[in-house]
């Protein structure tokens, strides 16, 4: 079957000046998951999203939400925080939805559904300039999701925040995620779009240099490739390493999975101390880092 795209853009670009900080870029973004827009600073992942969302006019090519032509109805279906969260500062988070319904023409039943779904509902009576910036990233993302939108569209939720508040918003992007809503999120963090989404692109200097799926392209393995005249005697040490994932036994050689964080020193020498005579030991699959370093090198 033919996968549903949620977002197709054809060519789109812009230029300030003579600063091109989008270059036509061809993205086609399916639907469900989290959709990873990865780049360092000013590649144009807010210039691209700023087109997406009808704020920012392109300076040539187009894009096409839902595989329709551009509509008001089409917008209700697309939620989205691009800047920093604009909320009445002495009016507590209750309150500021209210006016956000309001606004958008959503029924308030839906204020209490939002505000549990981001864990602020203890909190809702507190004004917002009492809150961290954690939470006040949280209220932005209820008051995203108030309309229920079927595509949330975040620029870097989890800028600013401290470890506790960027742990949160990802497991909020995850599970809004599996809720079966598709998420659109920019990010200059490779580990935040590992560990967050589904499918991503990279975009460099306004261009789009890759794109695919986190699954696989990164894989946050260590797979090493080991042989040793004493194959037995070596998948038994192997299988006694604490951060060992699997073994595979191969006819010469055994193909062995570690966690992220292993390094091939600490395989050897383990495997030394063990006092096993290697024949080989070879990396298969690299880190994180690694494997970026590698699609851009392709793509070059
Ligand atoms: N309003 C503007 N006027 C002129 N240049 C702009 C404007 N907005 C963005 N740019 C330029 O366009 C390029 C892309 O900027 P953009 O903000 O889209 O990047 P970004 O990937 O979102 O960066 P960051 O990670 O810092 O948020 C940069 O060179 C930036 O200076
Ligand atoms: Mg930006």
């Amino acid at each position: 079957m033919a996968p549903e795209y949620i977002l197709e853009t054809t060519g789109l670009s812009k230029n300030y000046g003579r600063i091109h900080a989008v270059r036509s870029l061809d993205l086609a973004i399916e639907k469900g998951g989290v959709f990873g827009l990865l780049g360092p600073n000013g590649s144009g992942k807010t210039t691209t999203l700023g087109m997406l969302l009808g704020v920012t006019v392109p300076s040539a090519g187009s894009f096409r939400w839902f595989s329709e032509d551009d509509s008001a109805s089409q917008r209700r279906r697309i939620g989205a925080i691009l800047e920093k969260p604009n909320f009445y500062p002495h009016l507590n988070a209750w309150k500021n939805l209210v006016l956000v319904a309001m606004i958008k023409g959503v029924p308030r039943d839906r204020i209490s559904a939002v505000l549990e779904r981001v864990g602020l509902y203890e909190r809702r009576f507190d004004k917002f300039r009492t809150y961290s910036l954690g939470m006040k990233q949280r209220l932005a993302i209820a008051s995203a999701l108030l309309a229920d939108p079927e595509v949330l569209v975040l620029d870097e939720p989890t800028n600013g925040l401290d470890p506790q508040g960027i742990a949160d918003i990802r497991r909020l992007v995850r599970e809004i995620g599996d809720m079966g809503k598709t998420i659109i999120l920019a990010s200059h963090l490779l580990d935040e779009v590992q560990k967050v989404c589904t499918r991503f692109a990279i975009l460099r200097r306004g261009e789009l240099i890759h794109q695919g799926r986190v699954d696989d392209d990164f894989s946050e393995k260590i797979v090493v490739e080991i042989a040793s005249v004493n194959g037995e005697r070596l998948t038994e040490v192997l299988s006694a390493h604490g951060s060992l994932l699997s073994l595979e036994k191969g006819e010469e050689r055994v193909i062995a999975s570690f966690k992220q964080g292993v390094t091939m020193e600490e395989i050897g020498s383990y495997l030394f101390e063990q006092r096993i005579a290697l024949t080989h030991l070879a990396l298969v699959k690299k880190n994180l880092e690694e494997q970026f370093l590698e699609i851009v090198e392709k793509s070059k």
